[in-house]
């Protein structure tokens, strides 16, 4: 098939690989271009312009950090329904949110275009095995016609109903995350803080009651957080749980662990930056118990 892919990021790339690798015809979008560079070295076509990746496209598949992105991409003369085929499907796997997943669609509606929100479950290990779980909400007839497309980079992929239920179900899946998160981290500190080695507890985590994938593909990150690059940044969780919260609330639901989460993350952010992966929340809680540098 045609496929048109926009968000060469950390998850966009071995997303797109699979893709190429699996036989469709690719032509790459990325603000910033020279992300594509690994793509066109396999054999994609890049494109200057999101309007000129989409313009021959049977299936858009959008990678992008949040709302605002899509919607910059949307808004732009030169954006991916500028010159959109009539019935092209549009795979949307950013993690946006169910309010603007319904607005993306509504939009994609007005020019023809057919939007399924489709986020992903895994990390960047989990993109290159092309193992992602995927989790879709939107027309039936839209996700047959893509369906090749979505198997070439998911081990499974789920349709849960109409536009708008795959992204309210990809920020539950992240609220579960985020909790892991910070729960492996205080668990390693307090073993660490008990004179226990981290590879030793880290064991322990992995063979007991909550050993699970993200247990076992974190493992590198969680024992050497400084000698591994960064998979899914604190800041992007960030955002999730703020989506997340914002859910919750407009069904009067209250999200105890939710609100943990997304506090934990915040003040690790501060300590380790934005940009650095949410195994660094361990970081945040051992600089906290160091005090104060005296430098
Ligand atoms: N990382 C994970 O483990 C993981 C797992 C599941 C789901 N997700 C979700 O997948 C999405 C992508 O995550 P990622 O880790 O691949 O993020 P990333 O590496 O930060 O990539 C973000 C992508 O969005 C583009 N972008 C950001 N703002 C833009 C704008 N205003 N206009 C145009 N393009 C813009 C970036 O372009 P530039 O290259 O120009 O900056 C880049 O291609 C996010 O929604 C994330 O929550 C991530």
């Amino acid at each position: 098939m045609k496929v048109a892919f926009v968000g060469i990021g950390r998850m966009g790339l071995p997303m797109a690989g699979n893709v190429l690798r699996a036989g469709h015809d690719l032509t790459v979008f990325n603000r910033t271009a020279s992300r594509c560079d690994p793509l066109r070295d396999d054999g994609a076509t890049v494109s200057t312009t999101a309007a000129e990746v989409v313009r021959d496209a049977e299936v858009l598949v959008t990678m992008l950090a949040d709302p605002a992105a899509v919607e910059d991409l949307l808004e732009s003369e030169e954006g991916i329904l500028a010159d959109a085929p009539e019935g092209l499907v549009w795979l949307e796997m950013s993690t946006v949110g169910p309010t603007a997943a319904r607005r993306f669609h509504d939009r994609a509606a007005d020019a023809g275009v057919k939007m399924l929100d489709a986020p992903v479950s895994g990390s960047t290990a989990v993109a290159e095995a092309a193992a992602l779980v995927s989790m879709v909400g939107g027309d039936a007839a839209a996700l047959e016609r893509a369906r090749p497309v979505l198997e070439a980079m998911t081990k499974a992929h789920f349709h849960l109903g109409p536009s708008g239920a795959g992204a309210a179900m990809k920020l539950g899946v992240n609220v579960i995350i985020a909790a892991n998160a910070v729960a492996i981290s205080e668990a390693l500190v307090m073993a660490e803080d008990a004179d226990i080695d981290r590879a030793a507890a880290y064991d322990v985590i992995a063979a007991g009651a909550v050993a699970s994938p993200f247990v076992d593909y974190k493992r590198g990150a969680f024992l050497d957080p400084d000698g591994t690059p960064p998979a899914f940044a604190l800041d992007l969780m960030r955002k999730d749980l703020k989506l997340a919260l914002e859910q919750g609330e407009a069904a009067r639901t209250p999200l105890f662990g939710a609100t943990a989460s997304a506090e934990a993350m915040t003040v690790a952010a501060g300590l380790e930056g934005g940009d650095a992966d949410l195994v660094k929340v361990a970081d945040a809680l051992r600089r906290i118990a160091a005090g104060p540098s005296k430098s």
